[in-house]
């Protein structure tokens, strides 16, 4: 079968950043630099996207792009015994596509709060007791969420839709609507917010440096993680995407854009985000809102600002969920499309029977972050996958590409398509740096897990959602990686 492609590179370059802008940018940037140090939060942030999330985002196009394949495909053909990270990749993927799809239907769902602001003035409560229905517990399900199932069903209908439609028709056409539709929507919002009185506060929240929190490793440590999540790198979504490309494609200078377009933008949002915090502090006297981080943020305390608003509350509201949808839907077309391929290229099916059996395997899978405990579940799953799975692959990805490997393969490979090429420097973080800073990270995440178990969760949900989830995702992509291919996989040139 012939490997599908991108129809321009604009497509491509679109789709990329389509993928690494999401959710984690709208929401989870804003507080990961609240919460670390503030403006001095950017400094290990621009560190991390310059010495790992570029070169990282470089060596994934490249390989992606030189072996011609999915995830698995790839790390088999650099090398055989290498497979298994390659599914190790896929199946994080499929893991986060499965409650992602949650948190994008939440989202569905306040756009229609949005049209009466029926969260009401208790948006905490709104949130997790009229719409969640939320449990003490995460075995506690209480049944599933109708109005959540339902619109998750829409997720699913128009990923199901997109990846049907394939790489350039579905893939690259979703994001040249979702992509200018988002961008648009965030300046409105952006203006909308830094000219509301007190948003001057809420950017000195977000932009003050507290320098003495540079010295924290917590703080590299949260700030390499937002990269990696935010430039979707280690969970196989980039390799996968640059084997889409036609033969000559600059891959140096498509790593460059993606990465600043995607801190970009996390910029972008949270001035957004803090500008509209400091109006709502203003209005309550200096007051800080009680929900600052996680899901809440979105769904809690920004709906209590737009009540606030002296006017255009609707539209405001309706416009930042629907910012919601769009980031998120790109993203989670991204990460669900990482599994397709992969599925297509070792089982040399159909992408039609492929999308089927995984949409509907995913969907019902998706049901259970529908049940009342199902912000409970996601939190857990949501925990172990970036601190654990996504750290601990990229740290096996780099060590193996960076010392078992001849590196400059890939240069030799990238340096005749780009119009620059990478220098010492790239080598140096791929071999060097970005392996010491995830191993010191990945170690403390583990020695941090057993001394202080995560959240107020029993041990029984810690081990069978987070790691029970860890381990089997690594023993499935041991198995899978067992099984023989059913197309040959040296590759042709
Ligand atoms: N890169 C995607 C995000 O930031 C997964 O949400």
């Amino acid at each position: 079968m012939k490997r599908e492609q991108w129809g321009s590179r604009s497509g491509f370059i679109l789709s990329a950043v389509g993928s690494a802008i999401g959710l984690g940018n709208i929401w989870r940037f804003p507080y990961m630099a609240y919460d670390n140090g503030g403006g001095a939060f950017l400094i290990p942030y621009f560190f991390a996207l310059l010495t790992a999330g570029i070169p990282i985002l470089i060596l994934e196009f490249g390989i992606g792009h030189k072996m011609r394949g999915s995830a698995p495909l790839t790390f088999a053909r650099l090398n055989k015994k290498w497979e298994w990270l390659g599914w190790w990749q896929l199946s994080i993927s499929f893991v986060i596509s499965i409650y992602y799809v949650v948190i994008i239907g939440w989202a569905f769902n306040y756009i229609w709060f949005s049209l009466s602001q029926s969260w009401g003035t208790h948006t905490i409560a709104f949130f997790t007791e009229n719409f969640l229905g939320l449990t003490g517990s995460p075995f506690d399900f209480d049944g599933i969420r109708m109005p959540i199932v339902f619109t998750v069903l829409i997720v699913w209908s128009i990923n199901f839709i997109v990846l049907y439609s394939g790489v350039k028709k579905g893939i690259e056409l979703s994001n040249k609507i979702f992509m200018p539709i988002l961008i648009i929507i965030l300046l409105i919002l952006m203006i909308r917010s830094i000219t509301l009185p007190g948003a001057a506060q809420g950017l000195e929240l977000l932009f003050k440096p507290d320098f003495s929190r540079i010295f924290d490793a917590g703080v590299w440590v949260a700030a390499y993680g937002q990269i990696f999540f935010s430039l979707s790198i280690a969970f196989g979504i980039m390799i996968c995407y640059s084997s889409y490309l036609p033969e000559k494609s600059d891959i140096v200078n498509n790593a460059f854009i993606t990465g600043f377009l995607n801190c970009g933008f996390s910029l972008l949002s949270g001035i957004t985000v803090f500008g509209i915090i400091g109006f709502m502090m203003h209005q309550s006297g200096g007051e800080l809102p009680a929900k600052l981080s996680g899901v809440f943020l979105a769904f809690a305390t920004l709906p209590e600002a737009i009540n606030q608003l002296p006017f255009m509350q609707t539209f405001v509201g309706i416009l930042f969920f629907v910012s919601i949808v769009c980031a998120g839907m790109s993203s989670e077309i991204s990460i669900s499309e990482t599994v397709v391929s992969g599925i297509m290229d070792k089982f040399n099916l159909s992408r039609k029977k492929v999308v089927t059996g995984y949409c509907l395997t995913a969907g019902l899978l998706s049901l259970i972050f529908t049940t009342g405990s199902g912000l409970l579940i996601l939190d857990i799953v949501d925990h172990f996958i970036n601190n654990f799975n996504i750290v601990f692959a990229g740290l096996i990805e780099v060590i193996l590409l960076g010392w078992f490997f001849n590196l400059n393969s890939v240069k030799d490979h990238i340096h005749p398509i780009s119009d620059f090429n990478v220098g010492a420097w790239w080598n140096f973080c791929i071999k060097i740096l970005t392996p010491i800073v995830l191993g010191i990270t990945a170690v403390q995440n583990f020695i941090g897990d057993i001394q202080t178990p995560y959240g107020d969760y029993s041990f029984a949900s810690l081990a069978g959602l987070g790691w029970g989830v860890w381990i089997s995702a690594i023993v499935l992509s041991l198995i899978l990686s067992l099984i023989k291919w059913k197309i040959p996989i040296t590759i042709k040139y």
